[in-house]
Order: structure tokens, then sequence, then C-alpha cells
């Protein structure tokens, strides 16, 4: 699959954009276990043009994590123009995403993210203006529709290919559904079968295991997947989903290395923290300490181990590396126990 002339090979699999989640430290871990791109979090257009420092830093990206995309978000098509000329002379990411998904209130509720699912002449305006003002490969991500009512994503494919991007993804949900219920990949299949359409399609939405994403390529045809919740305290399962694309076979990534990831993930995390130069999250360990500890306890690695919420509850409120390094022990001692 490739996107202009980034080869990204056969089935490649992508880290998915998130806020406050796929920072260049995770990003970089991701990419090592296979991620055959990563995203920036989400960027406002209009904080980015008034140079917020928080979104400059988001803007950053490092040469080991290419090739990786900066998602920008906005509402009106001179911001977007702006930011999107910004992100290209300042980060030269490979691809620039714009993002029509994002269902939260302060996104959508303004008409930005998926709001412009409501608005579909502004999307393919905004769409079509970017398209023009930079030389980057210019990509979209959104969702089916704005409810269940109005699931115009075949449409809207063809409309936004028309505007000039090179790549597509949907998350096979609308707006309404935010993060409910299941994601709906008929849709996605259908656009992919669309003979009018010949940009890549990339599908997005619950894949959590190498079958799921074994089944989005082959049942519906897409060309490329991106998993995003499913790397929470999991960033091994690219290498999951690679090797068993790649060979049939399940990868045999024993718990201890696992852990061994957990904790290098934490160091990470701490290190990109330090290195901060804006102020929106301290340039302290207490920062890259808050950012990764959602992720610890969330991990699968610890699901099945008995009265382990305590635990959990711990690990979301631990302030030091030497504190989540200890309650890390105390979990890899309870799972020797349990195996
Ligand atoms: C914490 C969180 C933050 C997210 N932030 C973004 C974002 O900045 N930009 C974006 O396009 N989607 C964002 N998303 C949506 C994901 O990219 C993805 O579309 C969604 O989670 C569905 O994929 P999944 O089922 O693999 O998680 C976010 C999702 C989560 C859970």
């Amino acid at each position: 699959m490739k996107i202009r002339d980034i080869d990204f090979g056969k089935q490649p699999v992508f880290l998915a954009p998130m806020e406050d989640v796929t920072d260049p430290a995770f990003r970089l871990l991701c990419k090592e276990f296979g991620a055959e791109m990563v995203y920036s979090e989400f960027v406002s257009a209009d904080a980015l043009i008034r140079n917020v420092n928080r979104s400059l830093e988001k803007i950053r990206v490092q040469e080991e994590e290419r090739p990786v995309a900066v998602q920008i978000y906005g509402r009106d098509v001179e911001s977007m123009v702006e930011a999107a000329r910004m992100v290209e002379e300042a980060a030269h990411p490979d691809v620039l995403d714009i993002n029509f998904g994002c269902p939260v209130k302060k996104v959508a509720g303004k008409g930005a993210g998926a709001g412009m699912l409501k608005n579909i002449p502004l999307m393919l305006d905004i769409t079509r203006a970017v398209v023009e003002a930079v030389k980057l490969p210019v990509t979209v991500k959104t969702r089916l529709g704005w409810d269940h009512e109005n699931k115009v994503i075949v449409e809207l494919a063809e409309q936004l290919q028309d505007c000039g991007i090179e790549a597509l993804t949907i998350h096979g949900r609308t707006r309404s559904q935010m993060y409910t219920g299941e994601a709906d990949w008929t849709l996605i299949g259908e656009v992919k079968n669309n003979p009018r359409m010949h940009i890549p399609i990339i599908g997005n939405g619950d894949i959590d295991s190498p079958e799921k994403a074994k089944e989005a390529f082959d049942r519906w045809g897409v060309d490329a997947v991106m998993v995003g919740r499913a790397t929470f305290g999991r960033p091994w399962i690219f290498k999951e989903i690679r090797t068993f694309l790649d060979t049939g076979e399940h990868a045999q990534l024993s718990t201890d290395w696992k852990l061994d990831v957990l904790r290098r993930q934490i160091r990470k995390s701490v290190e990109c923290s330090m290195q901060r130069t804006d102020c929106a999250r301290k340039a302290t360990e207490l920062g890259g300490i808050i950012h990764v500890r959602r992720h610890l306890a969330s991990s699968p690695l610890f699901k099945g181990i008995p009265d382990f919420k305590p635990t959990r509850i711990r690990m979301l409120r631990a302030e030091t590396m030497d504190e989540l390094f200890g309650i890390l022990d105390e979990a890899a001692e309870k799972l020797r126990e349990n195996a």
C-alpha cells in the first residue's frame, strides 16, 4: 500500500491518532513493534496559529518515527490552511491528516471534527483548500456519518477523493455512537468496493486482535488497518498482528518480556516528559507518570489476576517511577503465582 511515494508494504498496520496518548515516546514504541505509520495527537488549527505552546509541542516529530502523520482539526478554511502550512514548514511530517471524526462536544459541538459531518460543503471546501495549500500528501480521518439516519460515507468518500486527498481513514461508527456499540465495517467495505474509489482506505474500529486485523483485510478488503484503544498497555499488539498477518502464527511473547516493555514505556514516558518545552504538562517525572499510569492500569496483561483492583488503583495513583516499578514487580509476582 502506498500514499504517494511512501511504500508501507503489504497489509500495513497504523497507530491511531489519540489525544493525550500518542506522544512521541509512545509512537516510537509502537513503531518499534511494527506500526507502519504513527499519528500525532490531533492539533487545533486555531491554537496552532495562535502559537499556543502545547500545540507547537504536539506537532514536533522525530526522525526515527517516520513515516509519521500530523493531524489537525478546525472549523474554517482560513485557519485550517494556515495551520496546514505551519505544520508543513515547522514539522515536515510525511503526511498531513485532517480530523473530521472527533465526536467530543468541545470539538464536534463547535462544528469541527465530526461536527463537519453536519456541514459537508464546508468539509469539502476545507479539504480542497488544504490540499492546494501544501505539497505534503493530505489524508482525512472521519466516521460513517453524523447518526444512524445519515450514514453518508460512501458518497462522502468519493467527494473527499475528488478534493485530492491521498488516503481516507474510516472509523466504523457514527458521531452519535461516540465509542459505544460495535464498529460497523460493512460500509467501510462498501467504500472499498466502490469502483470509483482509487485512493487507499484505512479501516478503523475495534481492532483488538490479530484475527480481527486479518478479517479487516480479508473480508472488507481495506488497504491498511488502524489500531487505537487496543494499544493501551499493549504496544506489542503491533508485533502480534504483524506476525499473524505475515506467518499465520501467533507471536510467542513471554510475560516477562511484556513486563519489560511496560517498564521501558514508563522510562520513555518520563524521558519524553522531561524534554517538553511547553508548560501545559510540567516537564517533570510526575508529568510522564501521569501520562503512562493509565496505560499500565488498563493493560490486558493483568486481566484475570484475582483481587487485582487495589493494585490497579495504586497504579493509577502512583507519582514516581520507583513507585510504579515497585507495583509492577508486585504484579509480576502475582502473575507468576497465577501462572
Ligand atoms: C483517548 C482517545 C483519544 C483520541 N484522540 C483522537 C484524535 O486526536 N484524533 C483522532 O482522529 N481520533 C482520536 N481518537 C479516535 C481513535 O483514533 C480511533 O478512531 C477510535 O478509538 C476507534 O479505534 P479503536 O476501536 O481501535 O480504538 C481518540 C480515541 C481515544 C480513545
